[in-house]
């Protein structure tokens, strides 16, 4: 009789594509010892008792109560960590104000390894709570801080990418914030990708280190097209934002003649590993380019109401099987739950699927076939976000890594609630209180 590192007794909802969830009602998650999800078994399986017993009495059981229930841990996309103490600020001010007169003040501070370690502990920990078990983060464009947000991500056992913020470009950066020249940006990027390999000796998720110019008004030519060889030369993930506002739109067409999806492709920062993030005016153009090499989108959909200028077409997106993750978008959104971002992308696509304009026909009012469902932005929140990052995590099934959330319902049913009822309810209701337990590669980090 195998041994395994822990079972998880219970019920559980993975995704299985972008309309299904797969529901079973009474489970054995048997994790391996490397954290890995060595075996589901149900019910009717002929070894399922035995399984139990063995559990019992080496005390690897772990029985959910009945109110709770087994989800795979939730992928984010989109974080800039060093904004976390700006969450819920200044968001009535237009994207570029935002940006000079809250965020590069904030980001430069992070220079200082202590003020980055007692944010960024706080931040790892807090997205932990919230059923985050990956996370794609910008950090600053100082090392100091991104290494400490590194270490935070190894102590609190998140997986975690992290991206040394790249912006040379002098007429779009303050002199207090910006890298000093093409040639110091790369180098750091690369100093950046060697430190982090250092750290990840002996740890069981290491950090992956990501190339990361901030987004096309930000950097120059000539560190785009660094940054695009240094991608192919470390065999590493990219991320950048692409046609989040008009104002970025306008300025690559201003700049450089070109849509910005298309600058990014001709630098070689569009790779089946790159993730961009917003993509809320991309044109089937983009759309298709997006989808040839194999790009993910983090859809960020609270941070899009204030800085995207129009509602992001997931459902359009998924229909064309581009992959389409969450990110929270800190401090752009301004809560670090992934779940306010499935209700919150499911209701903008409803205001984009019926229009917002009372003053418009209803049957003109709206885009119409744009509302996603609470299972669509379930699969965006977990297979979306693990097919972006070529990850095997996202589902309860075995040979995924044992990233997984124990939540309880919140509130009593009053009577009869099937199984699809308490998925949409958990979908809806979960808060960081419901979140019992989160494990990530098969530990419990909360
Ligand atoms: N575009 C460039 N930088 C940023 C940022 O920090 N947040 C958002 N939302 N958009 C950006
Ligand atoms: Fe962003």
């Amino acid at each position: 009789m195998m041994i395994y590192k822990t079972v998880l007794k219970g019920r559980y909802y993975t995704a299985i594509d972008q309309n299904q969830v797969d529901y079973q009602p009474d489970s054995l998650v048997c994790i391996d010892d490397g954290g890995t999800i060595a075996r589901v078994v149900l019910a009717d399986e002929d070894d399922y008792t035995t399984i139990i017993h063995t559990a019992e009495q080496t005390g690897t059981l772990v029985s959910l109560a009945d109110d709770q229930v087994i989800l795979p841990g939730f992928i984010d996309l989109h974080v800039h960590a060093p904004q976390w103490p700006n969450a819920g600020l200044a968001l009535d001010r237009p994207l570029y104000e935002w940006l000079e007169e809250y965020t590069f003040p904030l980001e430069a501070k992070f220079k200082d390894a202590k003020y980055a370690h007692l944010v960024y502990d706080n931040l790892v920990e807090t997205l932990l709570a919230n059923g985050t078990t990956t996370a794609l983060y910008f950090g600053s464009v100082d090392n100091t801080g991104n290494l400490e947000l590194v270490k935070s991500c190894l102590s609190h056992h998140q997986r975690g990418f992290v991206g040394k913020v790249v912006m040379d470009n002098p007429e779009q950066t303050p002199d207090y914030y910006r890298d000093e020249s093409a040639d110091v940006a790369l180098n750091e990027t690369e100093n950046f990708i060697h430190e982090v390999e250092k750290l990840n000796t002996d740890q069981s998720i290491p950090v992956t280190p990501v190339i990361t110019p901030r987004f096309l008004p930000s950097c120059t030519d000539e560190v785009l097209s660094g940054l695009g060889k240094l991608a192919n030369k470390y065999n590493l993930p990219i991320q950048s934002h692409c046609s989040e506002s008009d104002w970025e739109n306008g300025y690559a067409l201003e700049t450089h003649g070109k849509r910005d999806a298309a600058v990014l492709d001709e630098f070689g920062l569009l790779t089946d590993k790159s993730v961009m993030a917003h993509g809320t005016l991309l044109n089937d153009e983009d759309i298709k380019r997006f989808k040839d090499r194999g790009v993910g989108v983090a859809h960020c959909p609270i941070s899009n109401v204030y800085f995207g200028n129009a509602v992001f077409p997931a459902k359009k997106l998924l229909s064309e099987e581009v992959k389409v993750g969450l990110g929270t978008d800190i401090s752009g959104g301004y809560d670090p739950s992934v779940y306010q971002n499935i209700r919150q992308a499911i209701m903008s696509s409803r205001m984009l699927d019926e229009g917002v304009d009372s003053e418009i026909s209803p049957d003109l009012r709206g885009k119409h076939q744009a509302a996603i469902t609470a299972k669509n932005a379930f699969y965006m929140a977990t297979i979306g976000g693990a097919k972006s990052l070529n990850l095997t995590t996202g589902q309860i099934k075995q040979g995924y890594a044992a990233d997984l959330q124990i939540v309880h319902e919140k509130y009593p049913t009053f009577g009869h609630q099937g199984p699809e009822d308490t998925f949409e309810k958990i979908m809806y209701q979960t808060t960081v209180s419901e979140i019992d337990h989160v494990m990530t590669q098969g530990v419990f980090a909360k």
